[in-house]
């Protein structure tokens, strides 16, 4: 892609503005802990709200770190530039999140017991998103019309690469146990019954309690209210958010205000065609 803004990485669209070579080096060379969690998402489909709620889940529900560190610092994201800032500094155990597919993952993350939230999103609402995204942030190529934009999400001409591609990585990695596979729609449904799971997976046994304190300060309207996850710390210049708030809906099914019949059947088509004898099966497809 012609811009000075992406550089292509294994074959995968990255944003100059927080990536290098360097960052890639350095996130390559990362020594896993098997004390590690990682959060795993494609680009626009809850990584902030992981940042959110892994660290309370791991504190018992003590809400000063979402309180007092912004979301970047807090887990931070295993190949940008600021890793090598504050990865080491993290308090035991290491929440991160990262975007890499699978197989672009740290040599040493795989025999590791380092375990995986992998969250997934209907990739109309995550096209929708990234579209909106596009507009508010300045470090980004303007994504064009929808229709421009929709065209390039199909073909993988976007941060990240194509979505079938990371879902399938990461949906058939062999990890059993280590990994565990939730979407933004169940959240969005039942928040504090996704908490549960995701307790119990991290080995934190929340009283009832906890587990309501949490799912009320995770939820969109406060959590877009607080200044260190609302990206409003960011300057306007770099993000927008008269343009298009970061945290700007929140909900599962927006797709359906933005796309035509027309852009509805050719997604679903190239996206079947893409899983086609997976046997990956979303709430969505249903
Ligand atoms: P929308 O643009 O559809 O509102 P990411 O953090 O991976 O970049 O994803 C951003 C998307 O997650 C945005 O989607 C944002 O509003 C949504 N999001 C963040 N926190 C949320 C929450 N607590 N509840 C629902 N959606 C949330």
């Amino acid at each position: 892609m012609a811009s000075d803004r992406y550089f292509l990485h294994h074959g995968i669209l990255l944003p100059t503005v927080v990536h290098n070579e360097e960052s890639l080096k350095y996130a390559n060379d990362f020594k896993v802990q098997d004390s590690d969690v990682f959060a795993i998402t494609y680009p626009k489909s809850g990584t902030t709200w992981m940042q959110e709620i892994v660290p309370l889940v791991l504190n018992g529900g003590d809400l000063t770190p979402v309180q007092t560190i912004p979301n970047w610092d807090r887990v931070p994201w295993l190949e940008e530039t600021r890793a090598a800032l504050v990865l080491n500094r993290l308090p035991s155990p290491r929440a991160m999140v990262s975007h890499m597919p699978y197989h672009l993952m740290p040599p040493s993350f795989f025999p590791s017991k380092a375990k995986v939230i992998y969250v997934t999103r209907n990739p109309k609402d995550v096209m929708v998103s990234s579209f909106h995204f596009h507009k508010m942030a300045s470090f980004l190529d303007d994504p064009g019309t929808f229709d421009e934009f929709l065209n390039k999400f199909l073909s993988g001409q976007v941060l990240f690469g194509k979505w079938t591609d990371h879902v399938k990585s990461w949906r058939n990695s062999d990890l059993g146990d280590r990994i565990l596979y939730i979407t933004y729609e169940e959240m969005v449904k039942d928040l504090r019954g996704v908490l549960e799971r995701l307790s119990r997976f991290l080995g934190r046994d929340l009283s009832e309690e906890t587990l309501d304190r949490v799912a009320n300060h995770c939820c969109f309207s406060n959590m877009k209210l607080n200044a260190m996850s609302n990206y409003s710390l960011v300057p306007q210049e770099i993000m927008d958010s008269s343009k298009s708030p970061f945290l700007r809906k929140g909900v599962a099914g927006d797709w359906k205000n933005h796309f035509s019949p027309e852009q509805d059947f050719k997604f679903t088509a190239v996206l079947k065609e893409e899983m086609n004898g997976t046997n990956i099966k979303f709430p969505w497809d249903e």
